[in-house]
Formats: C-alpha cells, sequence, structure tokens
C-alpha cells in the first residue's frame, strides 16, 4: 500500500475516503446529532496531517443504508461534530457529486475542508459504478482511503475511484492493516481469541481461522447457545436458531479433528426469564436452561475461567461481548472479560462496535493496545479475506 507520506498533495484536492457511518440520536432541540464520535475522532490525524501539508479536503463518506435521498440520514449531523474537533468550519456540499459540489472543491483554500453529502444518497456507490467513480474523481487530484471500516466493500468511493486518481492509504487504514496483519501473521503466544455476540453465521470464518492458527479459543455470549445445543445441552429460551446449531457442529467437529486451539465453553450461565433488565434472573451451577428461561451472560466460574486465560495470553483479540451487557444485571460477564484484556500484558485487540460500546461502557476504552474502527472489515481481515478497498490502494496508480 502506498503511504500518505509518499503522495503528493500540497495546494491539491484529495477526495478522502473516511468511514462517518456514525450512530446518530435526536438531541434535545429535535435535531439528529451524532451520539458516539469515536469513528470521527479515529480519522482526525489524517485530516490534520493532510491540512498541515497544505491540501485541500473533500471528505466522503456513507452513514446507514438509505435507499435513495433519506433527510435523516444526511451528514450535517457529522459535519458539525467534525467541525467541533477539528476547530475550524466543515463546509457542506450538499450533494455527492455534480456542479455545485465541483465549484466547492475548486474554491477550497489550502487546509480547508468540505464534507460531500451521504455517498449512498446515490444508487450507483454500493454498484461500483463507473460514472459516479468518473464524478467523484473530478472533485479531486488525488485519492486517500482511510475508511478502514468500510474497506471491505467494493463500492465505487472505496475502489472504483482509486483506479482514476494518484492514492494512498490513510493512516487510520494503514495501522488498521497493519496491527491486525501482524497478529494474524506473527502473534506473541499464546493468542487467545475471544469471540461473542448473536450469531454464529456471522463469525464462521473467523472462529475457523482461530482453530487454525489460535492456542485457545474462547466463546461466551448468545453465540454459546448453538455450540451449547450441539453438544446436547438444553438451552430453553434462549437465542438459538436451527441453522445455527449446525454450523456449530461443524465447529465443534473441526475443533477436534484439528488438535489446534482448545475450545472453550462456558461452564455456567445466568438466565433470566425475559430480555429485560427487571427480569427475573437466575444464576445457573451449569449450563442446562429450564424451558422458557434465557442465558443473558456468562457465569461467574466461566468468567473467572476466560479471565485466566486472558491473563496468561500474549495476544488477546475480542470481538463480540459475552451477553446482554446493555442490561446491567446481565453486564457481569462481559465486564470481567473487558477488565480481563484490559490488564493483560500482551498484546490486546479489540473489533466490532459491541465489544468497543462495552469497553467505553466500563470506561476500559484506553486500556488495550487497539480498538478497531471496523465491524465486518475487521472479520473479513481476519479470515484472510482480501479487502477490495485495500488491494486497491496496491494498484500501480492510474489506470
Ligand atoms: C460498518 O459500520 O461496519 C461500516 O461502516 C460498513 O457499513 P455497511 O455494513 O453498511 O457497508
Amino acid at each position: 500500500m502506498r503511504s500518505l507520506a509518499e503522495l503528493d498533495v500540497e495546494g491539491k484536492r484529495v477526495l478522502v475516503r473516511v468511514d462517518f457511518n456514525v450512530p446518530l440520536q435526536t438531541g434535545p432541540d429535535g435535531a439528529r446529532q451524532v451520539a458516539d464520535d469515536t469513528r470521527i475522532i479515529a480519522a482526525l490525524p489524517t485530516i490534520e496531517r493532510l491540512r498541515s501539508r497544505g491540501a485541500r479536503i473533500v471528505l466522503v463518506s456513507h452513514l446507514g443504508r438509505p435507499k435513495g435521498q433519506d433527510p435523516q440520514l444526511s451528514m450535517a449531523p457529522v459535519a458539525a461534530r467534525l467541525s467541533q474537533l477539528l476547530g475550524s468550519p466543515v463546509k457542506q456540499a450538499g450533494a455527492v457529486v455534480g456542479e455545485q459540489a465541483l465549484a466547492m472543491s475548486e474554491a477550497l483554500a489550502p487546509g480547508e475542508v468540505m464534507l460531500l453529502e451521504n455517498v449512498r444518497f446515490e444508487p450507483g456507490e454500493t454498484k461500483n459504478d463507473q460514472e459516479l467513480a468518473h464524478a467523484l474523481a473530478e472533485l479531486a487530484d488525488a485519492y486517500v482511503n482511510d475508511a478502514f471500516g468500510a474497506a471491505h466493500r467494493a463500492h465505487a468511493s472505496t475502489e472504483g475511484v482509486a483506479h482514476l486518481l494518484p492514492h494512498a492509504a490513510g493512516l487510520l487504514l494503514q495501522r488498521e492493516v497493519n496491527v491486525l496483519g501482524e497478529i494474524l501473521k506473527d502473534p506473541h503466544r499464546p493468542l487467545v481469541a475471544v469471540i461473542g455476540g448473536a450469531k454464529v453465521a456471522d463469525k464462521i470464518g473467523v472462529i475457523d481461522r482461530f482453530l487454525q492458527m489460535a492456542d485457545v479459543v474462547i466463546v461466551g455470549g448468545a453465540m454459546a447457545f448453538p455450540f451449547l445445543a450441539a453438544g446436547g445441552h438444553q438451552v430453553g429460551a434462549s437465542l438459538c436458531d436451527a441453522e445455527d446449531v449446525e454450523h456449530a457442529r461443524r465447529l465443534l467437529e473441526r475443533a477436534q479433528s484439528l488438535e489446534g486451539a482448545t475450545f472453550e465453553l462456558p461452564v455456567d450461565i445466568v438466565i433470566a426469564d425475559s430480555f429485560s433488565a427487571e427480569a427475573q434472573r437466575r444464576e445457573l451451577d451449569g449450563v442446562e436452561v429450564p424451558d422458557g428461561w434465557m442465558g443473558l451472560d456468562i457465569g461467574q466460574r466461566t468468567a473467572a475461567r476466560y479471565g485466566e486465560l486472558i491473563a496468561g495470553a500474549g495476544t488477546v483479540f475480542w470481538n463480540g461481548p459475552m451477553g446482554a451487557f446493555e442490561l446491567p444485571p446481565f453486564a457481569a460477564g462481559t465486564k470481567a472479560v473487558a477488565q480481563a484484556v484490559a490488564r493483560c500484558k500482551g498484546v490486546t485487540v479489540v473489533g466490532g462496535g459491541d465489544s468497543a460500546a462495552a469497553l467505553a461502557q466500563f470506561g476500559l476504552e484506553d486500556a488495550v493496545d487497539h480498538l478497531s474502527t471496523g465491524g465486518g472489515a475487521t472479520l473479513e481481515l481476519v479470515e484472510g479475506r482480501e479487502l477490495p478497498g485495500v488491494v486497491a490502494l496496491d494498484g500501480a496508480g492510474v489506470r
């Protein structure tokens, strides 16, 4: 990948693809506002570096998954937050491409920043449409991709446009790829993978990869139940569909046949009679969930065991919570894992929005070595898949 330092940007208009796909909320005045600015903050080093080198910056991002123009998903609240963080105005194009955006890009002074409207308002974006890629390329003299979180998408703003302009990786994208690449290539051992969250189907590739290359694979969260069901346990009303049980069964068979990583499942769990903070709560000494009850957290013995394994790790990769941590009575297991990861002396890498939110909830977001801004992109990279947005930056330049 060409680095930012290698790109000539002085006085040039630089189109920077960022991942400002951030959660929004309605503020007290009824206006939409940014609820979590982690991804905006993560893009600041690249923006600041480009400003200090006299670039004229045209930012582009998607926000949500709009079907055409959707005022609820306008970039306006993002521009407002970015402007606060930069301490200077961010001009809003009000459109993705077209005459007005072009005129605004041409009028930018060195160091000035403008933000295009949500690129997914254009139907060509997700189709990697050449016409849209060309229209985006017209807005700039060079292209920087810093949107690691969207690098698994072959879209016009993440892939197509890279072939049309001199290009480089942004600092965030570069760091994400380097850190994740390093733990996969040459991890400090033991490598402990902690995988949680809801669906086995979403993480089959990741679990499979870690079964081959990690020393320990720890599973928690709702996705433990398909594994427990496949092992013949009762799961009651826990989240657990037949398809996931099949995936889990195959992964368990692989875990046995590979003789690679040891595979850890919960040995005790916390159950509830409904998915609510007010639900009746019971701590089971085991994993057999009675009918009408659902597992919402790992139990104390499991949390202690997982904590010990994490404490002894040379590298930890954590993706996905251990339970319904957003409900206080069921947060203890995720908190114990978050604390163990934070205390671990090895290299600690955390990926995925839910794990990041859990770390933030427990005030531990600064206690890990690398907090990835990617969800799907992180998982795909860890699975060993090529990310189109990254591959496009390896090209020889202008096609
Ligand atoms: C994400 O939030 O994971 C990225 O911004 C990608 O969003 P998408 O899944 O809508 O492409």
